[in-house]
């Protein structure tokens, strides 16, 4: 892909890949997790996006970074006529999903465990009704805003994805982060943000279970605002 913004990075995972040694319990289900659920991207991918789930399901989602993945799993639950994709290159995070796949499997969940921006480039053009990006790594330090997933570059390759009308959903409790991101949305033509009034951002997403990063957060002190950009 040619990079749609001058000087703009192709990759966009600045994090940990690993935390603490998996028990072997842990590495079972990774293994089988990642079998079972793992997009394979050497494959083209399909002109209808939900062929790739088991389950028939109307629309797909994704969400980047799903960390131990509270959001995705609850998500996939309560909604089983939505197909979601799941990105984390976080193996520790991975492991803790692919456990619970393990105990109460899904037909209408599928996995990436590497940077989203290479599963963005490989997804058909307008195929996702939602991209959620839930409290991604804040990078508070100005020296580092650089590598917030955020970007000119990635909102390019997040509105490529979308459906006209789709929603992408991001929440963070970093106010120089949000103050970014709502700069970062006016210079693109291709969303809008569908705030009304303050609860709109205040509030979060209808039926929101919560994430662990949100509830450190909470507990240190830092609330949580909740942006809905519009696909035009
Ligand atoms: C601050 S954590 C939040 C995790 C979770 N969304 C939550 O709210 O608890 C951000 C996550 O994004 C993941 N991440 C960072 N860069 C990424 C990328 N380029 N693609 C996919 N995930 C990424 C990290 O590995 C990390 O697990």
């Amino acid at each position: 892909m040619t990079d749609p913004v001058e000087g703009g990075r192709r990759d966009s995972f600045y994090g940990r890949r690993k935390g603490h040694t998996l028990r072997p319990a842990r590495a079972g289900a990774l293994s089988r997790g990642l079998d079972a659920y793992a997009l394979d991207l050497a494959a083209q991918s399909p002109a209808r996006l939900a062929d790739l789930f088991p389950d028939p399901v109307e629309q797909v989602a994704l969400e980047i970074g799903f960390g131990g993945g509270e959001h995705l799993l609850h998500r996939a639950a309560e909604q089983p006529e939505v197909g979601r994709i799941g990105a984390e290159p976080f193996v520790n995070g991975m492991a803790k999903v692919a456990a619970a796949l393990d105990a109460a499997p899904r037909g209408n969940l599928r996995l990436f465990d590497r940077d989203a921006a290479e599963l963005l480039d490989w997804l058909p053009p307008a195929s996702l009704a939602v991209v959620d990006l839930l409290y991604p790594d804040p990078w508070p330090k100005r020296r580092h805003w650089k590598r917030r997933f955020v970007s000119d570059i990635n909102l390019a390759r997040i509105a490529r994805v979308l459906a006209a009308g789709g929603l992408f959903r991001f929440a963070s409790d970093i106010p120089s982060y949000v103050d970014w991101t709502l700069l970062a949305i006016g210079r693109s033509a291709d969303f809008e943000w569908t705030a009304m009034d303050a609860d709109d951002w205040r509030q979060p997403f209808p039926g929101w279970p919560g994430t662990r990063y949100e509830q450190k957060a909470i507990r240190e002190g830092r609330r949580g605002t909740y942006l809905t950009f519009r696909r035009r």
